[in-house]
């Protein structure tokens, strides 16, 4: 029998330590190469998707102009400030569902002139519309987002989509214009981001590739490019990783067809109640990540058959964690609310990693949502807002962005292992680590394949239970923190316990 002595001296004190803390370790190795550039983390990857769902944006951004909470000309003030704070790179609205049954008029004019609309997709509850274009543009410069609206193709018209461009982005002079003029904004809004429809498969038509494709053709004729603002046509792709949708809308798409970016909706869904996960539904939602970058792959090489040039830039125009809903708080906070806990943050990480490590392949990322509804970054109740494991996540890895994504490796790749991406601005280099696993700590040591590392700093966002939240009672459970990293020359060590995100910064020279 081992003596108290040596069980000390021997690596089994090691072991007998950590499970005073509850769980195994294991070893992992990790190389990042910051020679070999795979792409830009192009903030967008980074963007968001509001909807006219539950209370995304009616009770959740947007409170009203006669509001006791908070507000900002109607916009609750302390969601603007801290999606301002954030950095918020682009922002898609009004839909979703939603976008293929909006009509742009009900949501400009004096509000109190703007017809009452049935929300048909999401409980037919009604909409006031005193959150329109106007009051979206203004969120937009408020939070610091670039705006990208969704356009109705499904119940729409060419002419209506064209005229709602005509109403942005006309500089002067056009009724339209003069319009947009009278109702307070002499300046164009200058929209870049146009989608063509939403889920066109679905909810926006339930159309085929090919009649689609012929909608498309038919809608992209008339969005123009006025003023200084060139346009950028975003086109409906498939629903998951439905290849013969892409296949087939591209096999109708000649290449004369504007068309510079095709949308991928990509849902991660969970069987059970946000905060009622268990460790199998945990890793089956979780392993939902792997499946998501084979399909990121995938579709890309599928369009680099029609399109060699990759003119049409792919996007995850929306993606998160869908759970099995709550009837109760559906009932109390709107459709598709849901509790954000740990688990989402590591969800939110690991689809960050697959955008960083596909940072070639993708241009786009929008998180569906912003508020209140599925993989959101605050929720509120009332006047109570609180900055959801979501949020936290979006800022572990905001050093990313913009900068260039990294050959990174793991020694013991798998869906459920530990998730790497890396980048580097000049000499700054970002590394984030994610440790799905419940069970078991990670020891990582870090070797850099050419220069060294120093001034490492590492930022750690962790609970050791799955289905803890910031709840409204509890909003700062689960906040990021500092935690201590190891550089030396090219090697960085550091201990990632179960449940984690992390990211670590450091100075990078000779590399
Ligand atoms: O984000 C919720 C819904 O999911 C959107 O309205 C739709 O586009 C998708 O099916």
């Amino acid at each position: 029998m081992l003596s108290r002595r040596s069980l000390l001296g021997s690596p089994f004190a090691v072991l007998a330590a950590r499970k005073g803390f509850g769980q195994d370790w294991e070893a992992e190795k990790v190389v990042v190469d910051p020679a070999r550039q795979i792409g830009t983390v192009r903030p967008e990857l980074h963007g968001h998707f509001a909807e006219h769902l539950g209370s995304c944006i009616y009770g959740g951004l947007w409170v009203g102009k006669g509001s006791r909470i908070a507000h900002i000309n109607g916009h609750r003030r302390q969601a603007v400030e801290w999606l301002r704070e954030l950095g918020i790179p682009v922002l898609r609205w009004p839909g979703g569902c939603f976008a293929d049954d909006y009509h742009w008029r009900d949501g400009i004019g004096p509000a109190a002139r703007r017809p009452k609309r049935v929300n048909i997709h999401w409980g037919n509850y009604t909409e006031d519309n005193s959150f329109g274009t106007h009051e979206f543009i203004e969120l937009c410069r408020l939070i610091g987002a670039e705006p990208y609206i969704a356009g109705n193709v499904g119940s729409g018209t060419p002419q209506e989509l064209r005229d709602w461009v005509e109403y942005c982005n006309y500089p002067s002079g056009s009724s339209l214009s003069e319009e947009r003029a009278a109702n307070g904004s002499p300046e164009p809004f200058r929209v870049r981001y146009w989608g063509v429809g939403n889920e066109n498969w679905g909810c926006g038509g339930n159309m085929t590739p090919e009649e689609y494709a012929a909608h498309y053709r038919r809608f992209a004729t008339y969005l123009r490019d006025f003023g200084d603002t060139r346009l950028f046509l975003i086109a409906c792709g498939p629903g998951g990783h439905n290849l013969e949708w892409t296949r087939r809308f591209m096999e109708n798409m000649p290449r004369r067809t504007r068309i510079h970016g095709f949308a991928m909706h990509y849902y991660s869904r969970g069987r059970d109640y946000a905060t009622r996960f268990t460790a199998e539904s945990l890793r089956e939602q979780l392993a939902t990540f792997a499946a998501l970058e084979k399909a990121v792959i995938e579709q890309r090489e599928l369009l680099d058959k029609f399109d060699k040039d990759r003119r049409i830039g792919l996007l995850v125009d929306e993606w998160g964690v869908w759970d099995r809903m709550d009837p109760e708080e559906e009932k109390r906070y709107g459709r598709l609310f849901q509790q954000i806990t740990m688990r989402s943050a590591l969800a939110a990480a690991l689809g960050l990693n697959v955008f960083h490590r596909q940072a070639d392949k993708l241009i786009m990322g929008n998180i569906a949502q912003t508020v209140n509804v599925l993989h959101a970054l605050l929720l509120t109740d009332g006047e109570r807002c609180v900055r959801t494991t979501t949020y936290y996540a979006f800022e572990l890895l905001k050093p990313h962005r913009g900068g260039a994504a990294l050959q990174a490796h793991c020694e013991r790749p798998g869906p459920l292992g530990l998730s790497v991406s890396a980048s580097r601005q000049a000499d700054r280099l970002a590394l984030t680590l994610v440790n799905p696993k419940h069970d078991a700590g990670v020891k990582v040591a870090c070797t850099l394949a050419a220069g060294s590392a120093s001034e490492a700093r590492a930022r750690i966002l962790h609970h050791p239970d799955f289905n803890a939240a910031n709840t409204f009672a509890s909003p700062n459970l689960i906040v990021p923190r500092d935690h201590p990293v190891e550089a030396s020359g090219a090697a960085l060590r550091l201990e990632l316990p179960p449940l984690s995100v992390l990211t670590l910064t450091a100075r990078l020279t000779g590399a």
